[in-house]
C-alpha cells in the first residue's frame, strides 16, 4: 500500500499530522508538497498528487486543501481519477464501496486531524464492491472520455 499525499498551504498542518498518523501505522507515502503555508495554487499539488496515482504508480491519493472543495476539482480533472471529498466515516466508506474513489480529498478547515485520520483509514482499507456499482463506475469513465450516455 503506498499512498500519494498532497496539500496546499491552507491544508499544509493537515497533511503533516496525516503524515505523523501514517508514520505510526508504517503505511509507505510520497509526500507532493507543498512543504511550508507559504502561499501556493492549489491545483498544482492536487496535480501532482493526483497524476501519481492515476499512473498508478501510488494505490491511493490523500490531497487535501482549505476546504477540500479545490484539490477535489483539480483532482477530478485528471483522467481515471475519482476523488471524493470526504467530511465523515460514512462518505469515506461509501465512496469506496460504491464510487472506487481513489482520492480523498479534506479540508483543514473542516475535519479535525483526529477525523482525518480516521477517515483515510477507513477509505484504504474499505473494498471496492464492484457489481452494479462497476457498471456506474464504467460510465463515468465513458462521460471522462467523451463518449455519449
Ligand atoms: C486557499 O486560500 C483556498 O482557496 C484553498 O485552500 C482551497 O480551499 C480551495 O478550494
Amino acid at each position: 500500500m503506498k499512498l500519494a499525499l498532497a496539500a496546499d498551504h491552507g491544508a499544509f498542518e493537515l497533511k503533516e499530522s496525516i503524515k505523523k498518523h501514517l508514520d505510526e501505522k508504517g503505511i509507505v507515502y510520497k509526500d507532493f508538497g507543498c512543504f511550508s503555508k507559504e502561499s501556493v495554487d492549489y491545483p498544482k499539488f492536487a496535480y501532482l498528487a493526483a497524476s501519481a496515482v492515476a499512473k498508478k504508480e501510488y494505490d491511493f491519493g490523500v490531497i487535501c486543501c482549505t476546504t477540500g472543495l479545490g484539490v477535489s476539482m483539480a483532482a477530478n480533472k485528471v483522467h481515471g481519477i475519482r476523488a471524493a471529498v470526504c467530511t465523515n466515516e460514512m462518505l469515506a466508506e461509501m465512496t469506496r464501496r460504491h464510487n472506487n474513489a481513489n482520492v480523498i480529498c479534506m479540508g483543514q478547515n473542516v475535519v479535525t486531524s483526529e477525523l482525518a485520520d480516521k477517515l483515510v483509514d477507513i477509505f484504504i482499507s474499505t473494498e471496492f464492491e464492484g457489481g452494479r456499482h462497476q457498471r456506474r463506475v464504467d460510465l463515468l469513465t465513458d462521460i471522462e472520455n467523451g463518449k455519449d450516455i
